[in-house]
């Protein structure tokens, strides 16, 4: 039984196909290299001894989609992750977020189709709520118009794989909407390796800790939070791969509730960015250099995971704290140095 996993070689996804492969799974990666490097490929090999199947092509490419299923012929799940996910860029660039995110989705949801079976895992994220009214974010909270076409592709996306798996009756999925993933795997061999300038925060606070980056900017802290800047839930990047071999499982062993279903992936925990700052700092021993700046357009105030249903339904669940998330990142970061 093989598991195709789309962008593999990506920050989530490389922590899990380590996490498939750990639980006896074949994975076949596809990935185009966009955003990652073949490094990772030996990174996976290093932890767990076993190399995935490679195939580097464009998911928009349908006829190399085509033959891939054509040659793959025993793919009994598929995780996708594959998609462009830059925000900032998005609003720069919405045809080329559409086009990718979009058409890569369409294509293989097509493949699926003709074979007439098929579990499907989605990335997808809480930017799908934006702002939600109350906090800790349930799944049937209201989905809110979104806030850039990254976002929108999220939304969008949803939507296509619920009605696709409505009219193929042996097509199931689960979208899993990931609040902040952080962190490395423990092993130091595989990470988040942001390209140019990171957009995100902690990649932002361990390129400053280490001097690769000479100040951290704070986007604004005059909101109506404890101490004025954003709140976030940061899940650990180990954690949220355990959440998808989870979720393949539940698939897999037909134990889904409906062909279609929604988990929030967060530890259900608020932190600010300052909190964030000074649990790098107690970890790393440093003190880090940051300036308050203006608010970043887009951003929400805050944004936690209500877990319930991923704990009770799911059955799976957070285990490890801000704390170590941000040690594996620090120390994923001077291995680098
Ligand atoms: C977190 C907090 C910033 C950088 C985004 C996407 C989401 C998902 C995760 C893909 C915010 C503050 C950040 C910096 C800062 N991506 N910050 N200085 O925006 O919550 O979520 O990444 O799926 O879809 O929306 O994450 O890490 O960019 O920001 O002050 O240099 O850190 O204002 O409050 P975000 P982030």
């Amino acid at each position: 039984m093989k598991i195709l996993v789309t962008g593999g070689l990506g920050f989530i996804g490389s922590h899990t196909v380590v996490e498939l492969q750990n639980d006896g799974y074949e994975v076949v990666v596809v990935d185009n290299l966009s955003n990652a490097s073949l490094d990772v490929l030996d990174g996976i090999e290093n932890i767990t001894g076993m190399r995935p199947f490679f195939e580097e092509f464009d998911l928009r490419d349908k006829a190399k989609v085509r033959l891939f299923f054509q040659k793959y012929t025993d793919i009994e799940g598929v995780i996708h992750f594959a998609a462009s996910k830059a925000v900032g860029e998005s609003v720069d660039e919405p045809l080329l977020y559409y086009e990718n995110n979009l058409v890569s989705l369409i294509n293989i949801l097509q493949e699926l189709k003709k074979r007439r079976k098929g579990s499907f895992i989605f990335s997808s994220s809480c930017t799908v709520y934006g702002q939600a009214d109350e906090m800790p974010i349930s799944e049937d909270a209201q989905v809110k118009p979104a806030e850039s076409p990254y976002g929108n592709t999220k939304q969008v996306s949803e939507e296509i794989i619920r009605d696709t798996c409505k009219v193929c009756p042996m097509l199931n999925a689960i979208a899993l909407r990931y609040f902040n993933p952080i962190g490395a795997h423990p092993s130091g061999k595989i990470g988040e390796l942001p390209i140019g300038m990171p957009q995100n925060l902690v990649p932002f606070i361990t390129q400053t800790g280490a001097g690769l980056r000479a100040q951290l900017s704070v986007f604004g802290n005059d909101y109506p939070t404890k101490d004025g800047t954003c709140i976030r839930d940061y899940i650990y990047v180990v954690d949220l791969a355990r959440a998808h071999v989870v979720a393949l499982l539940r698939l897999l062993e037909g134990k889904n509730d409906s062909d279609y279903e929604v988990f929030n992936l967060g530890t259900g925990k608020g932190s600010s960015v300052l909190e964030v700052i000074q649990s790098f700092e107690r970890i790393s021993g440093k003190k880090l250099n940051y300036e308050i700046i203006d608010r970043r357009a887009g951003d929400v105030v805050q944004a936690y995971a209500n877990t319930t249903r991923a704990n009770e339904i799911l059955g799976w669940k957070a285990e490890h704290d801000i704390d170590y998330a941000i040690k594996t990142a620090w120390e994923w970061q001077t291995r680098m140095l």
